[in-house]
């Protein structure tokens, strides 16, 4: 992020803007709001609701680490076991991870050690725990590399939008999407555009369309079927 500058979002919680794509990582209109929304409700506690005791999830985009560190949070609380799989091309640094104010507005100082630790760990295809039921593990690479030597029970899909990174939203980057995904499996993202979700339809993908966090009408969550 060395030259990504924090912004306050409208619920109080910090987002970045990328000097690299010249768009911020999350909603302005509430970083915590958008990402409790659309990856926590839509799609790990959909899955948990509908009796998952134990989540494989992979994220597109670890970025500032928020999406991880609710899901540790969450994972805790409802004593679900989460193997958290995170993609990022471009890490930012612990230390830079360390001034955004996530801690502090979930009041939960009591992660500062793990949210520093999903930022300082290295890429690895070993998880780490990073509490009694949240295991982590990092992959720092294109995910237009990802292998499908394994498969996902949730996918965090939160690229940047389509305006920013076109090559990311494609009918071929949605059929790997569903091949890492188990059967039922769900692919959650923000994005409801149209050419977008032709694209996961084309794929095999049913959709769900849901009401957007602040400032979006729309979400989708896509369904393996
Ligand atoms: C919208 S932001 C993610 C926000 C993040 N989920 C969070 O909670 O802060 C998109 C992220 O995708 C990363 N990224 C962009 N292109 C990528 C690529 N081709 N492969 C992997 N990561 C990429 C960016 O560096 C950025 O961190």
């Amino acid at each position: 992020m060395a030259d990504d500058t924090i912004i306050v979002s409208a619920d109080g919680s910090h987002t970045l803007e990328s000097s690299r794509f010249g768009v911020t990582y999350h909603s302005r209109h509430g970083a915590i709001l958008e990402s409790l929304t659309v990856f926590l409700s839509a799609g790990f506690h959909h899955r948990r609701l509908n009796g998952a005791t134990s989540l494989k999830v992979l994220e597109m985009g670890l970025g500032t680490g928020l999406n991880a560190l609710l899901t540790l949070v969450e994972s805790d609380r409802f004593k679900t076991s989460v193997w958290y799989t995170a993609i990022e091309k471009f890490p930012i640094s612990a230390a830079d991870a360390d001034r955004l104010n996530y801690l502090s507005e979930l009041s939960i100082q009591s992660y500062k050690t793990s949210f520093h630790k999903i930022h300082d760990l290295s890429h690895s295809d070993n998880y780490t725990s990073l509490s009694d039921y949240f295991r982590f593990r990092k992959w720092i690479i294109d995910i237009q590399e990802i292998p499908s030597t394994e498969s996902y029970d949730i996918i965090y899909y939160d690229a940047f939008a389509p305006n920013a990174q076109e090559e990311l939203w494609t009918p071929s980057m949605m059929q790997r999407m569903y091949d890492c995904l188990s059967p039922s499996g769900v692919l959650v993202t923000y994005c409801a555009k149209g050419s977008f979700k032709r694209a996961l339809k084309a794929a095999g993908f049913k959709l769900d369309p849901l009401p957007g966090p602040p400032g979006k009408r729309e979400m989708t969550r896509a369904v393996k079927l």
